[in-house]
């Protein structure tokens, strides 16, 4: 898809209204970031210009990044880190914050399910002998957001997106593109000039075959962590989970090692940290 017809497609949707996006002092903290010529220096004053936004930055680089340095301010953080990591903090708030900023139940459980989905990735990353590189949480964060824009029956009677989703993505395989949520979640976040892996974890969460071949283990591992936080979340008459013939576990064990050798192994060892870490950063991003 071209990026004139997804910014069609969210015109189509939104109408005269902007859709939503982050902060401006996110976003432009965001756009600084992603410029390699932009001086450190400069980046942490524009951090430290947002006191909300420097000490949610540290939160995220303090309790959710594998690294072992532990910042005490933005200027600290901005000469020690990786940009890569620095970007990675910046977009678990830039991604958070948008789902977070509707308050009813259905957006609720979506922020949830984001953020479980993120933490389901973090230990998932730890049984694969070669982990993905690349913003691996805020990509799990991101793959259901085109949900933000769809409304219908389901939403507008008080179903939770579970229903809509499942009719949506399971029973009917081409839907209307105003009402598919991962084309939608894909222009969305290339309105907001997102990197290139969470855009691939928007539009191919459910076929991650289908994403591009450098992103492809990474969107992989967020599909397998969406299977199973989907599982999780359903409120009523859970299908049976069948991680093992999936297409996502496939791809892992080809091509990262993973080291289960059943989904009950791996749900045993991961289930219970999971769930209580996206507890918990339910939490810090509040
Ligand atoms: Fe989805
Ligand atoms: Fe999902």
């Amino acid at each position: 898809m071209t990026a004139f017809s997804h910014s069609a497609l969210l015109k189509k949707i939104c109408g005269s209204d902007a859709p939503p996006a982050p902060g401006e002092d996110l976003r432009l903290v965001l756009e600084l970031c992603s410029d390699e010529g932009t001086e450190r220096r400069f980046l942490a004053e524009s951090l430290d210009e947002s006191p909300r936004l420097c000490r949610r930055f540290l939160i995220a680089v303090n309790h959710l990044l594998p690294t072992t340095l532990r910042v005490s301010n933005g200027r600290s953080a901005c000469e020690t880190l990786e940009r890569n990591a620095i970007q990675e903090a910046l977009w678990i708030q830039a991604i958070s914050d948008v789902m977070h900023a509707a308050h009813d139940r259905s957006r609720n459980r979506l922020w949830k399910h984001s953020l479980l989905t993120a933490m389901i990735v973090r230990e998932l990353a730890a049984h694969l002998s070669i982990p993905p590189q690349g913003l691996l949480l805020p990509a799990a964060m991101a793959h259901d957001v085109g949900h933000l824009l769809i409304w219908g029956p389901a939403t507008d009677s008080g179903i939770d997106w579970h229903a809509e989703h499942d009719r949506l993505v399971d029973q009917d395989q081409e839907p209307l593109p105003e009402r598919n949520h991962c084309l939608i979640g894909a222009g969305l976040l290339q309105s907001w000039n997102a990197p290139q892996e969470l855009i691939e974890a928007a539009a191919h969460h459910h076929h991650p075959q289908n994403a591009a071949e450098p992103v492809r283990t990474l969107i992989a591992v967020v599909s397998l962590a969406d299977l199973i936080a989907e599982h999780v979340d359903a409120e009523q008459n859970p299908s049976e989970l069948s991680l093992e013939t999936s297409t996502a576990w496939t791809i892992l064990n080809d091509s990262a090692g993973l080291s289960s050798s059943n989904q009950e192994q791996l749900l045993a060892d991961m289930l219970i940290p999971a769930s209580i870490q996206a507890d918990r950063l339910a939490g810090l991003l509040s």
